[in-house]
């Protein structure tokens, strides 16, 4: 059995969904802080199978003994963190709280259990921003803009250090680059409250009539259309790649990195433009400020992770908005 914490989340439920689908048993923790139980039933709905659930903190000690006392859990996908780079500014103690506090809990605990697979998800935010690009593993880890990546950077040296300590640690450090798109049944996607800190969010807000217009922040960067270049990736197929991680993890020890991009760079522009193919509507967009800690451009060499797992994306930048799209019909109304 694999626990997921965070597994009612954007990219929890479609990995939960992926893992029963391909036969695992699944628990998934979480505190419904950001996300609802209706997930639970979404993810029977889609993969036939429903799994276990418990609302719970993944700080507290108590409900973690619990959990690993009464269920046989073998290995563990921790999802559960907050991730809003803006708020981790304003919040620095909840991000470092949530983020670190409450993987040394979830470690501890699966130490005490004899657990010691797990798969984390990392940002490629902990790579210095002067990098060249593409981004390989091997880029410079540093200097992160903002606390939310700090916090991930920590946990990365912290995980480094308990393999260090312990042969029986298999650990996969999985650096997202930027994850969009929905289940393609439209039951899952991403569902923040407010107002999005992301693209993707915000364009289907600006759709469905929830928000006026777009904001793009900067068009002065130095890329080919001035906005900002980023590696958006299909959340099915980072599911994918977790499942292909986890896989690794039975045959391998130690601390293991892989980027999960697609490799390819789109600026704020492509997406707007992908989204008016699909939906056949235009888009109302002002130019803002930049905002602070946001660099210019960001993608991945996903090379490693075709070599050790034989996993790539395969889905493109329409499949993405497209399912994205299809979410948001389903269910910002
Ligand atoms: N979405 C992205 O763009 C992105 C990029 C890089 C890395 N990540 C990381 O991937 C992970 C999942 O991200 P997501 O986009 O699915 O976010 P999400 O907010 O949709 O999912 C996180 C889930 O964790 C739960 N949670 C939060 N704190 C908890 C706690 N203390 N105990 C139990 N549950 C808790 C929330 O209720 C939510 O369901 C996060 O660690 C995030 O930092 C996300």
């Amino acid at each position: 059995m694999i626990l997921l914490t965070g597994g009612t989340g954007f990219i929890g439920s479609h990995a939960a969904v992926e893992l029963l689908s391909g036969g695992y048993d699944v628990i998934v923790l979480d505190d419904l802080s950001n996300s609802s139980f209706e997930v639970i039933d979404r993810i029977e709905k889609i993969s036939g199978i429903r799994p276990k659930f418990v609302q719970g903190d993944v700080k507290d000690v108590a409900v973690l003994n619990k959990l690993f006392g009464e269920f046989p859990i073998e290995g563990v996908m921790h999802f559960a963190g907050l991730k809003a780079v803006g708020d981790s500014f304003k919040y620095p103690l909840e991000y470092y709280s949530e983020n670190v506090v409450g993987t040394c809990v979830l470690l501890s605990v699966m130490q005490a259990f004899g657990v010691y697979d797990i798969v984390f998800s990392s940002s490629a935010t902990v790579y210095k921003p002067s990098n060249d690009m593409p981004l390989s593993e091997q880029a410079e880890v540093g200097e992160q803009s903002n606390p939310y990546g700090r916090t991930k950077a920590v946990v990365e040296k912290m995980l480094a250090d308990l393999a260090l300590s312990d042969p029986k640690w298999s650990i996969a450090i999985l650096r997202y680059f930027n994850p969009i798109g929905a289940h393609p049944s439209g039951l899952l996607g991403e569902a923040p409250n407010g107002v999005p800190n992301n693209l993707v969010p915000y364009i289907t807000k600006v759709l469905t009539g929830k928000l006026e217009r777009l904001h793009v922040f900067g068009d002065d960067f130095d890329t080919e259309d001035g906005t900002g270049v980023r590696d958006y990736i299909h959340v099915e197929d980072l599911s994918l790649g977790h499942l292909k991680a986890y896989e690794f993890l039975k045959h391998h020890s130690g601390v293991n990195v892989w980027n999960l991009g697609t490799g390819i760079g789109h600026s704020v522009f492509d997406v707007v433009r992908a989204f008016e193919r699909v939906t056949g509507r235009s888009i109302p967009y002002e130019i803002s400020a930049r905002r602070e800690g946001d660099i210019a451009r960001c993608w991945a060499n996903p090379s490693k992770a075709l070599l050790d797992l034989e996993w790539k994306a395969e889905r493109t930048l329409d499949d993405m908005v497209r399912d994205a799209w299809r979410w948001a019909q389903y269910n910002l109304n």
